[in-house]
């Protein structure tokens, strides 16, 4: 969701974002075929890694790196809602004894340095921005680690009008496969690889998205800026069907050097 709707400063509790949201499988364009395919471009991991998961939201990927990797993930978000869906769907899917749910912000965590086999983050980095959080999380992995994080990304050097409008509004530090490549490593990263989600992901992600704001125009039909809101939604949703070539989530996967 783009950032503008995402709940700002208002109470998480009383938000519209929180009815947005709540309850949706997935806060970001994604699959558990993207996730798989990601998962095996950071080659050589060991038997049972330790994961750090950034931004989990309600832990669609958590649970598919689970159930892949037999490893324990920490999985930390600042939203406790999500973190108490990721609970309850990681317990049905009977992975609950390999994920630790931790409440704090991406902004701010305080992990052991060297203490993860692989980063994880979909859809989330541009919460800290793509150059600022794979700069501040490099030290979490152990020397030879992974990072996986997947980041919205100009796939063209032109992009529409009112696609760079829109961005510019909601995500200013949206950048070029080629930019990123630059920053990954800048960053001392190295065996960069990669891949463009596909269109699927995003209506896996949009699809309900559309519902709930539908249900939520009857709801407010009264209120205009709720309404506004709901509009600048629909907007991201509408501005993806027309322009998907230009722009689209990219799975950056990279390593720590080392070992
Ligand atoms: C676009 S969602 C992606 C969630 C999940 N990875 C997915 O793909 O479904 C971004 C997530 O980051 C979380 N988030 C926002 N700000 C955060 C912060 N400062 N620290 C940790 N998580 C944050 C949100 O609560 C949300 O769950």
């Amino acid at each position: 969701m783009s950032s503008r709707a995402s709940g700002g400063s208002i109470p998480w509790e009383m938000s519209l974002f929180r009815e947005l949201t709540e309850g949706l499988p997935r806060q970001g364009p994604g699959s558990p075929e993207t996730t798989l395919h990601a998962l095996g471009l950071a080659r050589g991991l060991p038997p049972r890694p330790r994961i750090l998961d950034v931004g989990c939201g309600p832990g669609a990927q958590t649970i598919e790196l689970a159930r892949a990797t037999g490893g324990r993930i920490v999985a930390v978000d600042i939203r406790q809602r999500f973190l108490d869906e990721l609970t309850q769907r990681a317990g049905a899917a009977g992975v609950l004894p390999q994920v630790t749910t931790v409440n704090t912000s991406m902004l701010d965590m305080n992990f052991a340095d060297a203490s993860f086999d692989l980063i994880w983050s979909e859809g989330a980095i541009f919460i800290a921005g793509f150059a600022a959080g794979l700069g501040a999380w490099r030290r979490f992995l152990k020397p030879g680690g992974w990072i996986a994080v997947s980041e919205v990304t100009w796939l063209v050097p032109d992009p529409p009008a009112e696609a760079v409008a829109f961005w510019a509004r909601n995500y200013p530090g949206m950048g070029s496969i080629e930019r990123n490549c630059r920053i990954v490593a800048d960053a001392g990263y190295v065996d960069p690889d990669g891949f463009v989600l596909p269109v699927q992901d995003w209506h896996n992600y949009y699809g309900p998205g559309e519902t709930r704001v539908a249900r939520l125009r009857e709801k407010y039909a009264g209120d205009r800026e709720v309404l506004a809101t709901l509009d600048e939604v629909q907007r991201e949703y509408d501005l993806f069907r027309a322009h998907s070539d230009s722009y689209g989530y990219v799975f950056y996967v990279m390593r720590k050097p080392g070992a």
